[in-house]
């Protein structure tokens, strides 16, 4: 296996020295299904969750085929991609939606636990309204990301739950006696005169977040563009709420609102749907404007992703920053709200152009950033 391990890497994502594509919750979920996948018949095994790929092509390289895998993040997804490539085992695997495709008939499941409670709630209800009744759900990942509230959610929707001993801060859990299965279904709520619709995992879930809110108070009574052409772009979009709030204050503009999350877009897509909107709301999955031409928007907004991982932190902003100096045309704006403490102002002049600060509480700062 260790041979494969070792040419994964996590391009397209964010790499830098400490940054790994396979870890040790990969190796435990592979170790403790092992005897399970021995049996495996084609199209028995789901990954969901999977990071860069070490799971489907742990899976693969050890015999299976006719996986289907579910990985959130556009950027995992194109790893995946990538990492098969790379150690020849395209074709053992497809990507599949989180959605009712996912899991009929499954009767392994690899799943890498997500940090959100609702979100694995989703996981766990799709699995077990669609696997095979005989489905063993190896699920894991590091200690300190898990909390015994996932097994409550787990034995929600599964009669047997099982703990695997722990081995290098990682842990694994089984779960079998599908039970109470559903589809997922978003989270609704009314905020700002807008309906709101969240899938589990959407970030701040059907709520508006506090920078965000400080971002909405201040964006302009009249922005440029918002043409078909030269739609407003909503970038990072989650839940929508950005791209929703323009597309309803300012009659008639067109919107485009993109996340590399599959559960963002499936929660924008429903906003839109919910405000009668979506047919001046584009909503497209990608890794930041990569589908957008360069030189082509007049105004941007962003809340940028935050990580934990500084290395991350410092990492994800400027790429973001320089993707949105391409697709800004001279003289359009980017419109950001960022932790004060992260002193985005520099990287902001440097990447875009002339910013001023537009507001400031205790803990956002809003910019408008023109590009030079
Ligand atoms: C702080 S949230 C903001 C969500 C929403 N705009 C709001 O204000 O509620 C940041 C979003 O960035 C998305 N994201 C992270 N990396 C991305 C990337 N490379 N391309 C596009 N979106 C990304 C995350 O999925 C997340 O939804």
């Amino acid at each position: 296996m260790s041979e494969i391990f070792d040419a994964l890497r996590r391009w397209p994502d964010v790499e830098a020295p400490g940054l790994v594509a396979v870890d040790a919750a990969d190796r435990l979920i592979l170790d403790e299904s092992a005897e399970l996948r021995a049996a495996a018949r084609s199209g028995d095994i789901v990954v969901i969750n999977d990071a860069y790929g070490a799971l489907t092509l742990g899976a693969a390289h050890a015999g299976a085929s006719g996986i289907r895998t579910h990985i959130d993040a556009i950027t995992g997804e194109r790893a995946l991609e990538a990492n098969a490539s790379r150690v020849g085992l395209t074709g053992h695997f497809r990507s599949v939606p989180l959605d009712a495709e996912l899991a009929p008939g499954a009767r392994i499941v690899l799943l890498r636990l997500p940090r959100s409670l609702d979100a694995l709630r989703d996981i766990a209800g799709l699995i077990a309204a669609h696997a095979d009744p005989s489905v063993v759900v190896v699920a894991g990942g590091r200690i300190k990301h898990m909390s015994v509230s996932m097994n409550e959610v787990l034995s929600e929707f599964f009669g047997r739950l099982d703990i695997s001993l722990a081995r290098q801060k990682s842990r694994v859990l089984l779960a079998r006696e599908p039970r109470d299965g559903r589809d997922p279904s978003p989270a609704a709520a009314r905020v700002e005169g807008l309906e709101l619709r969240a899938y589990g995992g959407a970030f701040a879930g059907a709520r508006l977040d506090i920078g965000t809110r400080l971002l909405l108070e201040h964006l302009p009574d009249a922005p440029p563009g918002g043409t078909s052409d030269d739609p407003l772009i909503d970038l990072a979009c989650g839940t929508g709420i950005i791209g929703a709030w323009m597309a309803t204050t300012y009659g008639g503009a067109h919107v485009y609102a993109c996340d590399q999350s599959a559960i963002a877009v499936a929660s924008a897509k429903a906003t839109m749907l919910a405000n009668g909107i979506e047919s001046r709301v584009t909503v497209a999955r990608d890794d930041m404007l990569g589908a957008r031409p360069s030189a082509s928007a007049s105004l941007i907004t962003l809340n940028p992703p935050f990580h934990s991982a500084a290395a991350v932190t410092d990492l994800i902003a400027p790429r973001m920053f320089a993707d949105v100096a391409r697709v800004l045309r001279p003289g359009g704006q980017l419109w950001c709200v960022w932790n004060s403490g992260l002193k985005y102002r520099p990287l902001l002049e440097r990447a875009i152009g002339p910013t001023e600060q537009v507001a400031r509480n205790a803990k956002f700062t809003v910019t408008v950033s023109t590009r030079r």
